[in-house]
């Protein structure tokens, strides 16, 4: 690694608001707590949970200025509904600016918000730690999807991405068909296992 966390940490609360930055932390030690649990190393963890939200700082406009600038390639999908871009471009920044070399740390931040099919280790322990950590309290079925997190972690992530498509879809809000995607593949993967 680059940099040490203390720097990293330094650098991330510079760039992010007040609460991003709690929520960083809290993402960053849940991670450590899930690479415990599961045995993955616990200081790639540390760095995927405390870099994940990096370009969280960024306005939807600016993301796609920012990706055209540096030549990243957005799907018509990403322009039109660019919430889902921080963690595309996040992944960008965390290797330019922030020195990540390592590829599944890198993978991790790029599909935070949407998973993908055929997650790694670490996408899995990072997408759930982003809904389970402490400060959440919104997000639907919290304390089952904690428990769950330490007891099936397959089994949470397959819960989470349906509770995010169920979300989105009560609130008629577009889905990134990466998320839809990843549900698909998960469900299809669920029924050849039964
Ligand atoms: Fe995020
Ligand atoms: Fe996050």
């Amino acid at each position: 690694m680059e940099a040490s966390i203390q720097e990293y940490r330094k650098k991330m609360k510079k760039k992010l608001s007040e609460t991003r930055y709690e929520h960083s932390l809290s993402v960053s030690f849940t991670c450590i707590c899930l690479a415990m649990r599961y045995g993955y190393p616990l200081d790639k963890a540390e760095i995927a949970g405390l870099l994940h939200d990096c370009a969280k700082c960024y306005g939807d406009e600016e993301l796609i200025r920012r990706c055209e600038k540096h030549g990243i390639p957005l799907s018509r999908a990403e322009i039109d509904a660019p919430a889902v871009l921080h963690a595309k471009y996040g992944a960008w920044l965390a290797r330019e600016h922030y020195g990540i070399q390592d590829e599944e740390i890198l993978c991790a931040i790029a599909c935070h918000t949407t998973g993908k099919p055929d997650m790694g280790l670490l996408d899995k322990i990072l997408y759930v730690a982003d809904y389970i950590e402490v400060r959440r309290f919104k997000a639907g079925h919290l304390p089952e999807m904690r428990r769950l997190a330490f007891e099936d972690l397959d089994e949470a992530v397959y819960q989470i991405v349906k509770s995010t498509l169920e979300y989105l879809a009560q609130r008629g809000c577009s889905v990134d068909p990466m998320t839809q995607e990843t549900y698909d593949y998960l469900e299809e993967r669920r029924k050849t296992h039964e």
